[in-house]
Protein backbone atom coordinates (compact mmCIF):
# COMPACT_ATOMS: atom_id res chain seq x y z
CA UNK A 1 0.00 0.00 0.00
CA UNK A 2 2.40 2.32 1.16
CA UNK A 3 4.59 1.36 -1.47
CA UNK A 4 2.15 1.81 -4.32
CA UNK A 5 1.70 5.18 -2.88
CA UNK A 6 5.12 6.03 -3.53
CA UNK A 7 5.81 4.83 -6.64
CA UNK A 8 2.99 7.02 -7.73
CA UNK A 9 4.13 10.00 -6.20
CA UNK A 10 7.79 9.47 -7.87
CA UNK A 11 6.02 9.24 -10.75
CA UNK A 12 4.96 12.39 -11.10
CA UNK A 13 7.66 14.13 -10.04
CA UNK A 14 9.96 16.07 -12.71
CA UNK A 15 12.67 18.33 -11.86
CA UNK A 16 15.08 20.60 -13.75
CA UNK A 17 16.96 23.93 -14.21
CA UNK A 18 17.15 26.24 -16.90
CA UNK A 19 20.65 27.19 -17.88
CA UNK A 20 21.01 30.15 -20.60
CA UNK A 21 23.05 32.87 -21.25
CA UNK A 22 22.01 36.39 -19.67
CA UNK A 23 19.32 38.13 -21.44
CA UNK A 24 18.34 34.92 -23.46
CA UNK A 25 15.08 34.80 -21.52
CA UNK A 26 15.21 32.30 -18.60
CA UNK A 27 13.58 34.85 -16.20
CA UNK A 28 10.63 35.22 -18.40
CA UNK A 29 9.87 31.16 -19.39
CA UNK A 30 10.21 30.87 -16.01
CA UNK A 31 7.63 33.08 -15.04
CA UNK A 32 5.77 31.84 -17.90
CA UNK A 33 5.92 28.57 -16.68
CA UNK A 34 4.66 29.21 -13.34
CA UNK A 35 1.91 30.75 -14.85
CA UNK A 36 0.55 28.07 -16.56
CA UNK A 37 1.30 26.18 -13.30
CA UNK A 38 -0.90 28.74 -11.32
CA UNK A 39 1.62 29.23 -8.64
CA UNK A 40 2.14 32.86 -9.70
CA UNK A 41 -1.05 35.05 -10.29
CA UNK A 42 0.42 38.20 -11.90
CA UNK A 43 3.54 38.29 -14.64
CA UNK A 44 5.60 40.08 -12.89
CA UNK A 45 6.78 38.64 -10.28
CA UNK A 46 9.59 36.68 -10.37
CA UNK A 47 10.86 39.56 -12.61
CA UNK A 48 10.57 42.18 -9.66
CA UNK A 49 12.40 39.78 -7.46
CA UNK A 50 15.09 39.53 -10.58
CA UNK A 51 15.61 43.34 -10.43
CA UNK A 52 16.25 44.18 -7.18
CA UNK A 53 19.77 43.90 -7.66
CA UNK A 54 21.69 45.52 -4.77
CA UNK A 55 24.23 48.46 -4.75
CA UNK A 56 27.46 46.94 -3.02
CA UNK A 57 26.78 49.92 -0.82
CA UNK A 58 23.58 49.11 0.54
CA UNK A 59 23.65 46.41 3.17
CA UNK A 60 20.13 46.12 3.29
CA UNK A 61 19.67 45.69 -0.11
CA UNK A 62 21.66 42.47 -0.17
CA UNK A 63 19.68 41.47 2.89
CA UNK A 64 17.20 41.30 0.56
CA UNK A 65 19.00 40.22 -1.84
CA UNK A 66 19.99 37.13 -0.11
CA UNK A 67 16.32 36.60 1.28
CA UNK A 68 14.36 37.11 -2.25
CA UNK A 69 17.02 34.15 -3.84
CA UNK A 70 16.69 31.70 -0.78
CA UNK A 71 12.87 31.66 -1.32
CA UNK A 72 13.16 31.14 -5.14
CA UNK A 73 15.49 28.48 -5.00
CA UNK A 74 13.11 25.80 -6.22
CA UNK A 75 10.01 26.62 -7.86
CA UNK A 76 7.54 23.98 -7.32
CA UNK A 77 4.24 23.49 -9.04
CA UNK A 78 1.31 21.60 -9.76
CA UNK A 79 0.48 20.57 -13.70
CA UNK A 80 -1.35 18.51 -15.69
CA UNK A 81 -1.14 16.16 -12.73
CA UNK A 82 2.75 16.49 -12.13
CA UNK A 83 4.41 17.86 -9.66
CA UNK A 84 7.06 19.92 -11.42
CA UNK A 85 10.20 21.74 -9.76
CA UNK A 86 12.17 24.68 -11.70
CA UNK A 87 15.66 24.80 -9.71
CA UNK A 88 16.80 28.59 -10.03
CA UNK A 89 19.94 28.32 -11.06
CA UNK A 90 21.69 32.07 -10.59
CA UNK A 91 23.33 33.86 -13.99
CA UNK A 92 24.01 37.67 -14.33
CA UNK A 93 25.90 38.78 -11.40
CA UNK A 94 24.83 35.84 -9.29
CA UNK A 95 26.45 33.38 -11.46
CA UNK A 96 28.95 30.76 -9.48
CA UNK A 97 29.48 27.41 -8.32
CA UNK A 98 25.77 28.02 -6.83
CA UNK A 99 25.05 27.46 -10.69
CA UNK A 100 26.97 24.72 -11.42
CA UNK A 101 26.30 22.42 -8.11
CA UNK A 102 22.57 23.16 -8.88
CA UNK A 103 22.43 20.66 -11.68
CA UNK A 104 24.00 18.16 -9.50
CA UNK A 105 20.22 18.38 -7.84
CA UNK A 106 17.62 17.86 -11.52
CA UNK A 107 17.07 15.14 -13.67
CA UNK A 108 16.85 17.46 -17.19
CA UNK A 109 17.75 21.13 -18.53
CA UNK A 110 15.84 23.51 -20.15
CA UNK A 111 18.45 25.30 -22.23
CA UNK A 112 16.91 28.66 -23.49
CA UNK A 113 18.41 29.97 -26.70
CA UNK A 114 18.14 33.56 -27.96
CA UNK A 115 17.10 32.94 -31.70
CA UNK A 116 18.80 36.07 -32.31
CA UNK A 117 21.92 35.22 -31.09
CA UNK A 118 22.07 31.45 -31.00
CA UNK A 119 24.67 29.85 -28.76
CA UNK A 120 26.64 32.09 -26.44
CA UNK A 121 29.38 31.38 -23.74
CA UNK A 122 27.41 30.73 -20.88
CA UNK A 123 25.44 29.10 -22.54
CA UNK A 124 27.45 26.27 -23.39
CA UNK A 125 29.37 26.46 -20.13
CA UNK A 126 26.56 24.72 -18.25
CA UNK A 127 25.78 22.64 -21.17
CA UNK A 128 28.85 21.17 -20.64
CA UNK A 129 28.07 20.17 -17.23
CA UNK A 130 25.06 18.90 -17.51
CA UNK A 131 26.68 16.82 -20.44
CA UNK A 132 28.59 15.59 -18.30
CA UNK A 133 25.90 14.40 -16.01
CA UNK A 134 24.54 13.14 -19.41
CA UNK A 135 20.99 14.60 -18.00
CA UNK A 136 18.57 15.29 -21.05
CA UNK A 137 18.68 18.45 -22.38
CA UNK A 138 15.24 20.06 -23.98
CA UNK A 139 16.20 23.35 -26.09
CA UNK A 140 13.79 26.51 -26.27
CA UNK A 141 14.29 28.68 -28.89
CA UNK A 142 13.11 32.04 -27.78
CA UNK A 143 12.40 36.06 -28.96
CA UNK A 144 10.45 34.39 -32.23
CA UNK A 145 8.53 37.75 -32.37
CA UNK A 146 12.27 39.37 -33.20
CA UNK A 147 13.73 39.17 -36.49
CA UNK A 148 15.89 35.31 -35.64
CA UNK A 149 18.45 33.35 -37.02
CA UNK A 150 17.53 31.06 -39.77
CA UNK A 151 16.02 28.24 -38.31
CA UNK A 152 17.77 25.70 -40.05
CA UNK A 153 21.05 27.36 -39.15
CA UNK A 154 20.46 27.26 -35.35
CA UNK A 155 19.85 23.96 -35.66
CA UNK A 156 22.96 23.39 -37.53
CA UNK A 157 24.76 25.42 -34.38
CA UNK A 158 23.48 23.27 -31.83
CA UNK A 159 25.42 20.58 -33.56
CA UNK A 160 28.68 22.17 -34.59
CA UNK A 161 28.95 24.54 -31.29
CA UNK A 162 27.71 21.86 -28.87
CA UNK A 163 28.16 18.50 -30.30
CA UNK A 164 24.87 17.46 -29.73
CA UNK A 165 22.47 16.24 -32.38
CA UNK A 166 18.89 17.90 -32.26
CA UNK A 167 15.61 17.00 -33.42
CA UNK A 168 12.76 19.90 -33.94
CA UNK A 169 9.49 18.99 -32.22
CA UNK A 170 7.86 22.30 -32.81
CA UNK A 171 9.31 24.64 -35.77
CA UNK A 172 8.80 28.28 -36.75
CA UNK A 173 6.48 30.04 -39.12
CA UNK A 174 8.52 33.02 -40.00
CA UNK A 175 10.10 35.54 -37.22
CA UNK A 176 10.00 39.07 -36.14
CA UNK A 177 7.12 40.72 -38.07
CA UNK A 178 6.69 38.18 -40.33
CA UNK A 179 6.31 35.30 -37.37
CA UNK A 180 2.57 33.28 -37.76
CA UNK A 181 2.90 30.45 -35.61
CA UNK A 182 4.72 27.16 -34.72
CA UNK A 183 4.35 23.79 -36.69
CA UNK A 184 4.18 20.94 -33.46
CA UNK A 185 5.28 17.86 -35.76
CA UNK A 186 4.52 15.57 -32.91
CA UNK A 187 0.96 16.95 -32.83
CA UNK A 188 0.46 17.56 -36.14
CA UNK A 189 -0.85 21.16 -35.59
CA UNK A 190 -0.03 24.63 -36.40
CA UNK A 191 -0.93 26.77 -33.51
CA UNK A 192 -1.18 30.63 -34.97
CA UNK A 193 0.53 33.68 -33.09
CA UNK A 194 -1.40 36.59 -32.10
CA UNK A 195 -4.42 34.58 -33.08
CA UNK A 196 -5.14 31.70 -30.12
CA UNK A 197 -5.96 29.13 -32.91
CA UNK A 198 -4.66 25.72 -33.49
CA UNK A 199 -5.07 24.25 -37.20
CA UNK A 200 -5.26 20.71 -37.00
CA UNK A 201 -3.39 18.98 -39.90
CA UNK A 202 -4.61 15.85 -42.31
CA UNK A 203 -2.11 13.37 -43.29
CA UNK A 204 -0.36 15.14 -45.44
CA UNK A 205 0.91 17.24 -43.01
CA UNK A 206 1.90 20.76 -43.85
CA UNK A 207 2.06 19.98 -47.62
CA UNK A 208 -1.72 19.45 -47.15
CA UNK A 209 -4.46 22.13 -47.87
CA UNK A 210 -5.34 23.07 -44.32
CA UNK A 211 -2.85 26.03 -43.65
CA UNK A 212 -3.84 27.49 -46.78
CA UNK A 213 -5.68 30.61 -46.16
CA UNK A 214 -4.22 31.27 -42.19
CA UNK A 215 -0.41 31.82 -43.55
CA UNK A 216 1.39 34.35 -45.87
CA UNK A 217 1.91 32.62 -48.88
CA UNK A 218 5.51 33.33 -48.90
CA UNK A 219 5.83 31.57 -45.00
CA UNK A 220 3.95 28.48 -46.07
CA UNK A 221 6.01 27.85 -49.21
CA UNK A 222 9.02 28.09 -46.65
CA UNK A 223 7.35 26.01 -44.19
CA UNK A 224 6.67 23.13 -46.63
CA UNK A 225 10.38 23.65 -47.68
CA UNK A 226 12.28 23.43 -44.52
CA UNK A 227 9.79 20.26 -43.44
CA UNK A 228 11.00 18.62 -46.14
CA UNK A 229 14.49 19.10 -45.34
CA UNK A 230 13.97 18.24 -41.61
CA UNK A 231 11.82 15.41 -42.63
CA UNK A 232 14.38 14.37 -45.20
CA UNK A 233 17.51 15.08 -43.92
CA UNK A 234 16.92 16.11 -39.59
CA UNK A 235 17.42 13.26 -36.94
CA UNK A 236 14.65 11.11 -35.93
CA UNK A 237 12.60 11.52 -32.92
CA UNK A 238 13.58 9.21 -30.52
CA UNK A 239 12.49 9.36 -27.06
CA UNK A 240 14.86 7.17 -26.31
CA UNK A 241 18.24 8.80 -27.43
CA UNK A 242 16.44 11.95 -25.56
CA UNK A 243 16.06 10.58 -22.21
CA UNK A 244 19.63 9.54 -22.17
CA UNK A 245 20.78 12.70 -22.88
CA UNK A 246 22.41 12.06 -26.55
CA UNK A 247 19.57 13.74 -28.36
CA UNK A 248 18.18 17.53 -27.37
CA UNK A 249 14.67 17.77 -28.84
CA UNK A 250 14.08 21.42 -30.06
CA UNK A 251 11.14 23.64 -29.26
CA UNK A 252 10.17 27.01 -30.57
CA UNK A 253 7.99 30.18 -29.25
CA UNK A 254 8.50 33.66 -27.75
CA UNK A 255 8.55 33.62 -23.60
CA UNK A 256 7.37 37.33 -23.56
CA UNK A 257 4.45 36.86 -25.76
CA UNK A 258 3.56 33.17 -24.10
CA UNK A 259 3.82 31.69 -27.44
CA UNK A 260 4.96 28.54 -28.11
CA UNK A 261 4.80 27.37 -24.14
CA UNK A 262 1.94 25.43 -23.98
CA UNK A 263 2.94 22.73 -26.68
CA UNK A 264 6.23 23.04 -25.08
CA UNK A 265 5.78 22.34 -21.53
CA UNK A 266 3.53 19.68 -22.75
CA UNK A 267 5.90 17.30 -24.60
CA UNK A 268 8.44 18.53 -22.27
CA UNK A 269 6.26 16.96 -19.55
CA UNK A 270 5.88 14.21 -21.30
CA UNK A 271 9.16 13.15 -22.34
CA UNK A 272 11.13 14.24 -19.36
CA UNK A 273 12.60 11.54 -16.94
CA UNK A 274 11.01 10.78 -13.36
CA UNK A 275 13.78 10.55 -10.78
CA UNK A 276 15.82 8.03 -11.53
CA UNK A 277 18.93 5.89 -9.84
CA UNK A 278 21.11 7.66 -8.49
CA UNK A 279 24.88 6.45 -7.81
CA UNK A 280 26.23 6.44 -4.60
CA UNK A 281 30.02 4.42 -3.88
CA UNK A 282 28.85 1.57 -2.94
CA UNK A 283 25.65 0.97 -6.03
CA UNK A 284 22.38 2.92 -7.14
CA UNK A 285 19.50 3.75 -4.84
CA UNK A 286 16.25 3.31 -6.46
CA UNK A 287 13.95 6.08 -5.88
CA UNK A 288 11.24 3.55 -4.78
CA UNK A 289 13.74 2.25 -2.17
CA UNK A 290 11.56 2.48 1.60
CA UNK A 291 14.35 3.93 3.37
CA UNK A 292 14.15 7.67 3.26
CA UNK A 293 18.30 9.39 1.12
CA UNK A 294 19.03 12.40 0.31
CA UNK A 295 22.18 14.31 -0.53
CA UNK A 296 22.69 18.05 0.17
CA UNK A 297 24.02 20.30 -2.74
CA UNK A 298 23.12 23.62 -1.79
CA UNK A 299 24.04 26.20 1.62
CA UNK A 300 22.80 29.15 1.71
CA UNK A 301 22.70 31.55 4.84
CA UNK A 302 19.92 32.90 6.43
CA UNK A 303 19.07 36.27 5.64
CA UNK A 304 19.57 37.87 9.50
CA UNK A 305 22.88 38.29 10.15
CA UNK A 306 21.76 37.72 14.15
CA UNK A 307 21.46 34.35 13.41
CA UNK A 308 24.49 31.89 11.99
CA UNK A 309 21.72 29.37 10.54
CA UNK A 310 21.28 28.52 7.25
CA UNK A 311 19.22 26.29 4.85
CA UNK A 312 20.69 23.04 3.18
CA UNK A 313 19.14 21.67 0.01
CA UNK A 314 18.64 18.59 -0.12
CA UNK A 315 17.64 16.51 -3.23
CA UNK A 316 15.75 13.75 -1.99
CA UNK A 317 16.79 10.16 -4.00
CA UNK A 318 14.77 7.79 -2.33
CA UNK A 319 12.02 7.06 -0.15
CA UNK A 320 9.60 9.32 2.16
CA UNK A 321 10.63 12.34 3.75
CA UNK A 322 8.16 12.86 7.02
CA UNK A 323 9.00 15.99 9.14
CA UNK A 324 10.25 14.76 12.78
CA UNK A 325 12.19 12.03 11.26
CA UNK A 326 15.42 11.07 12.24
CA UNK A 327 18.30 10.52 10.15
CA UNK A 328 21.97 9.97 9.89
CA UNK A 329 24.77 12.04 8.76
CA UNK A 330 26.63 9.60 6.86
CA UNK A 331 29.66 11.72 7.45
CA UNK A 332 30.26 12.09 10.59
CA UNK A 333 27.38 8.88 11.73
CA UNK A 334 25.63 11.33 13.96
CA UNK A 335 21.95 10.87 14.56
CA UNK A 336 20.02 14.22 13.77
CA UNK A 337 15.99 15.10 14.01
CA UNK A 338 14.49 16.87 11.26
CA UNK A 339 12.06 18.85 12.10
CA UNK A 340 12.46 21.77 10.66
CA UNK A 341 12.01 21.62 7.12
CA UNK A 342 10.59 24.63 4.61
CA UNK A 343 9.74 24.05 1.19
CA UNK A 344 10.86 26.57 -0.97
CA UNK A 345 8.40 28.26 -2.90
CA UNK A 346 8.19 31.04 -5.42
CA UNK A 347 6.88 33.75 -3.09
CA UNK A 348 6.59 32.57 0.65
CA UNK A 349 8.60 29.54 2.58
CA UNK A 350 6.16 26.58 3.69
CA UNK A 351 6.83 24.04 6.20
CA UNK A 352 6.90 20.60 4.32
CA UNK A 353 5.77 17.67 6.31
CA UNK A 354 6.56 15.11 3.20
CA UNK A 355 8.66 15.41 0.69
CA UNK A 356 9.07 12.39 -1.93
CA UNK A 357 12.19 11.29 -4.43
CA UNK A 358 12.64 14.15 -6.94
CA UNK A 359 11.99 16.71 -4.57
CA UNK A 360 13.98 19.69 -2.90
CA UNK A 361 13.21 20.62 0.92
CA UNK A 362 15.35 22.80 2.62
CA UNK A 363 16.63 21.87 6.06
CA UNK A 364 17.67 23.90 9.15
CA UNK A 365 21.11 23.98 9.29
CA UNK A 366 23.08 25.42 12.54
CA UNK A 367 26.47 24.84 10.63
CA UNK A 368 26.15 20.96 10.51
CA UNK A 369 26.02 20.15 7.02
CA UNK A 370 28.64 20.15 4.35
CA UNK A 371 28.42 20.59 0.80
CA UNK A 372 27.80 17.27 -0.61
CA UNK A 373 26.94 15.24 2.53
CA UNK A 374 24.62 12.26 2.64
CA UNK A 375 21.65 11.77 4.78
CA UNK A 376 19.98 8.32 5.48
CA UNK A 377 16.72 7.07 7.57
CA UNK A 378 18.14 4.19 9.77
CA UNK A 379 22.30 3.85 9.96
CA UNK A 380 23.01 2.57 7.13
CA UNK A 381 26.28 3.81 5.70
CA UNK A 382 25.57 5.83 2.41
CA UNK A 383 27.49 8.00 0.47
CA UNK A 384 26.27 9.73 -2.62
CA UNK A 385 28.69 10.22 -5.46
CA UNK A 386 30.55 13.28 -4.27
CA UNK A 387 30.13 16.47 -6.08
CA UNK A 388 32.41 17.37 -8.76
CA UNK A 389 34.87 20.72 -8.34
CA UNK A 390 34.54 23.54 -10.39
CA UNK A 391 37.51 25.24 -11.74
CA UNK A 392 37.58 28.79 -10.85
CA UNK A 393 38.55 31.17 -13.01
CA UNK A 394 39.12 34.49 -10.19
CA UNK A 395 41.67 35.05 -7.90
CA UNK A 396 41.99 37.17 -4.69
CA UNK A 397 44.47 37.24 -1.94
CA UNK A 398 42.63 38.23 1.40
CA UNK A 399 44.17 39.11 4.78
CA UNK A 400 42.29 40.66 7.92
CA UNK A 401 42.67 44.57 7.97
CA UNK A 402 43.29 44.05 12.02
CA UNK A 403 45.49 41.73 12.52
CA UNK A 404 44.22 41.43 16.64
CA UNK A 405 40.97 39.86 14.75
CA UNK A 406 42.92 37.39 12.56
CA UNK A 407 41.13 34.58 14.47
CA UNK A 408 37.93 35.71 13.15
CA UNK A 409 38.80 36.19 10.02
CA UNK A 410 40.37 32.27 9.94
CA UNK A 411 37.02 31.08 11.34
CA UNK A 412 34.95 33.35 9.21
CA UNK A 413 37.23 32.00 6.02
CA UNK A 414 37.05 28.40 7.22
CA UNK A 415 32.96 27.89 7.81
CA UNK A 416 32.75 29.63 4.10
CA UNK A 417 34.49 27.45 2.25
CA UNK A 418 32.72 24.60 4.14
CA UNK A 419 29.42 25.91 3.09
CA UNK A 420 30.90 26.31 -0.92
CA UNK A 421 30.35 29.75 -0.78
CA UNK A 422 33.92 30.07 -2.17
CA UNK A 423 37.22 28.08 -2.46
CA UNK A 424 40.07 28.64 0.00
CA UNK A 425 43.76 27.92 -0.81
CA UNK A 426 46.62 28.59 1.24
CA UNK A 427 50.47 28.93 -0.11
CA UNK A 428 53.89 28.26 1.65
CA UNK A 429 53.30 31.54 3.59
CA UNK A 430 49.90 30.75 4.89
CA UNK A 431 48.42 33.65 2.40
CA UNK A 432 44.89 33.41 1.87
CA UNK A 433 43.72 32.91 -1.86
CA UNK A 434 40.16 33.14 -2.59
CA UNK A 435 38.81 31.44 -6.03
CA UNK A 436 35.16 31.98 -7.68
CA UNK A 437 33.96 31.43 -11.02
CA UNK A 438 31.40 34.66 -10.42
CA UNK A 439 32.50 38.08 -9.26
CA UNK A 440 29.35 38.01 -6.76
CA UNK A 441 30.63 34.77 -4.51
CA UNK A 442 33.75 37.49 -3.80
CA UNK A 443 31.49 40.28 -2.86
CA UNK A 444 29.52 38.16 -0.46
CA UNK A 445 32.49 36.90 1.14
CA UNK A 446 33.68 39.81 2.14
CA UNK A 447 30.20 41.12 3.61
CA UNK A 448 29.33 37.60 5.30
CA UNK A 449 32.95 37.93 7.34
CA UNK A 450 32.21 41.60 7.91
CA UNK A 451 28.65 41.22 9.72
CA UNK A 452 28.59 37.44 10.74
CA UNK A 453 32.57 36.91 11.87
CA UNK A 454 33.13 40.67 12.61
CA UNK A 455 36.38 40.84 10.43
CA UNK A 456 36.78 43.63 7.63
CA UNK A 457 38.93 42.58 5.07
CA UNK A 458 41.84 43.59 2.37
CA UNK A 459 41.29 41.82 -1.28
CA UNK A 460 43.87 42.35 -3.02
CA UNK A 461 44.44 41.01 -7.10
CA UNK A 462 46.20 38.57 -8.09
CA UNK A 463 47.44 37.78 -11.67
CA UNK A 464 45.87 34.17 -12.37
CA UNK A 465 43.33 33.08 -13.98
CA UNK A 466 43.48 29.41 -13.99
CA UNK A 467 44.00 26.19 -11.87
CA UNK A 468 45.06 23.31 -11.97
CA UNK A 469 45.30 20.42 -9.64
CA UNK A 470 48.31 18.08 -9.37
CA UNK A 471 47.31 14.12 -9.06
CA UNK A 472 50.29 12.97 -6.73
CA UNK A 473 51.41 10.93 -3.91
CA UNK A 474 54.17 13.29 -2.30
CA UNK A 475 52.39 16.92 -2.09
CA UNK A 476 56.07 18.42 -0.64
CA UNK A 477 57.34 17.56 -3.84
CA UNK A 478 55.61 19.56 -5.90
CA UNK A 479 57.95 22.54 -3.90
CA UNK A 480 60.65 22.45 -6.55
CA UNK A 481 58.40 23.08 -9.40
CA UNK A 482 56.96 26.52 -8.03
CA UNK A 483 58.08 29.33 -9.98
CA UNK A 484 57.60 33.23 -11.16
CA UNK A 485 54.83 32.39 -13.32
CA UNK A 486 52.64 29.98 -11.31
CA UNK A 487 51.64 29.47 -7.69
CA UNK A 488 51.51 26.52 -5.35
CA UNK A 489 48.76 26.47 -3.27
CA UNK A 490 46.91 23.90 -1.53
CA UNK A 491 43.05 23.63 -0.70
CA UNK A 492 40.70 23.28 1.86
CA UNK A 493 41.25 19.65 1.61
CA UNK A 494 44.83 19.83 1.16
CA UNK A 495 45.37 18.78 -2.23
CA UNK A 496 47.60 20.71 -3.96
CA UNK A 497 47.52 22.96 -6.86
CA UNK A 498 49.06 25.36 -9.34
CA UNK A 499 47.91 28.53 -10.30
CA UNK A 500 48.57 30.19 -13.49
CA UNK A 501 48.31 33.54 -15.46
CA UNK A 502 47.15 32.29 -18.73
CA UNK A 503 46.73 29.59 -20.72
CA UNK A 504 50.53 29.94 -22.15
CA UNK A 505 51.86 29.92 -18.72
CA UNK A 506 49.83 26.64 -18.31
CA UNK A 507 51.02 25.02 -21.22
CA UNK A 508 54.60 26.07 -20.98
CA UNK A 509 54.52 24.43 -17.40
CA UNK A 510 52.88 21.64 -18.86
CA UNK A 511 55.83 20.99 -21.72
CA UNK A 512 58.38 21.72 -19.39
CA UNK A 513 56.92 18.89 -16.68
CA UNK A 514 55.62 16.52 -18.41
CA UNK A 515 55.72 13.75 -15.86
CA UNK A 516 52.57 16.12 -13.39
CA UNK A 517 49.27 14.94 -13.99
CA UNK A 518 47.35 18.09 -14.12
CA UNK A 519 43.82 18.04 -13.76
CA UNK A 520 40.80 20.62 -14.21
CA UNK A 521 38.64 19.50 -11.19
CA UNK A 522 38.74 17.06 -8.86
CA UNK A 523 36.08 15.26 -6.75
CA UNK A 524 34.72 16.91 -3.68
CA UNK A 525 35.82 14.01 -0.01
P1 LIG B 1 17.33 36.17 -18.47
O1 LIG B 1 16.58 35.77 -17.25
O2 LIG B 1 17.73 35.00 -19.30
O3 LIG B 1 18.46 37.08 -18.22
O4 LIG B 1 16.35 36.99 -19.43
P2 LIG B 1 14.97 37.73 -19.15
O5 LIG B 1 13.88 36.78 -19.06
O6 LIG B 1 15.14 38.72 -18.07
O7 LIG B 1 14.83 38.48 -20.54
C1 LIG B 1 15.79 39.42 -20.99
C2 LIG B 1 15.11 40.47 -21.85
O8 LIG B 1 14.54 39.83 -22.99
C3 LIG B 1 13.95 41.16 -21.17
O9 LIG B 1 13.91 42.46 -21.70
C4 LIG B 1 12.75 40.38 -21.63
O10 LIG B 1 11.57 41.11 -21.58
C5 LIG B 1 13.16 40.06 -23.05
N1 LIG B 1 12.50 38.87 -23.57
C6 LIG B 1 12.35 37.66 -23.00
N2 LIG B 1 11.69 36.82 -23.81
C7 LIG B 1 11.42 37.51 -24.92
C8 LIG B 1 10.73 37.20 -26.14
O11 LIG B 1 10.24 36.09 -26.35
N3 LIG B 1 10.66 38.20 -27.05
C9 LIG B 1 11.18 39.43 -26.86
N4 LIG B 1 11.04 40.33 -27.83
N5 LIG B 1 11.82 39.76 -25.73
C10 LIG B 1 11.93 38.82 -24.78
P3 LIG B 1 14.44 43.72 -20.92
O12 LIG B 1 14.23 44.89 -21.80
O13 LIG B 1 15.79 43.48 -20.39
O14 LIG B 1 13.52 43.74 -19.67
P4 LIG B 1 12.06 44.38 -19.60
O15 LIG B 1 12.33 45.79 -19.47
O16 LIG B 1 11.37 43.96 -20.83
O17 LIG B 1 11.50 43.74 -18.37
Amino acid sequence: MENKKLLEEISKRRIFGIISHPDAGKTTLTEKLLLHGGAIREAGTVKAQKNSKFAKSDWMEIEKQRGISVTSSVMQFEYDGKVVSIMDTPGHNDFGEDTYRVLTSVDSAVMVIDAAKGIEPQTKKLFQVCRLRGIPIFTFINKLDRQAKDPLELMEELEEVLGMPSVAVTWPIGSGMQFEGVYDRLASEVHLFRKDEVVQLGEDGVQGSELEGYLEEANLTNLRDEVDLLEGAGNEFDLELIQQGELTPVFFGTALADFGITPFLNHFLDMSPTPGNRKTTTGEVSPTDSTFSGFIFKIQANMNPAHRDRIAFLRVCSGTFERGMNVTLTRTGKSIKLSQSTQLMANDRETVNEAFAGDVIGIYDSGTYQIGDTLVGGKQKLFFEPLPTFPPELFLKVSPINSMKSKHFHKGVEQLAQEGAIQVYKNEFNDVILGAVGRLQFEVFEYRLKNEYNSEVRMESIDYTLARWVKTDDPKSLKKYQGLRNMLVFDNYERPLFLFANEFTLSRFQENNPELELVEALDVN
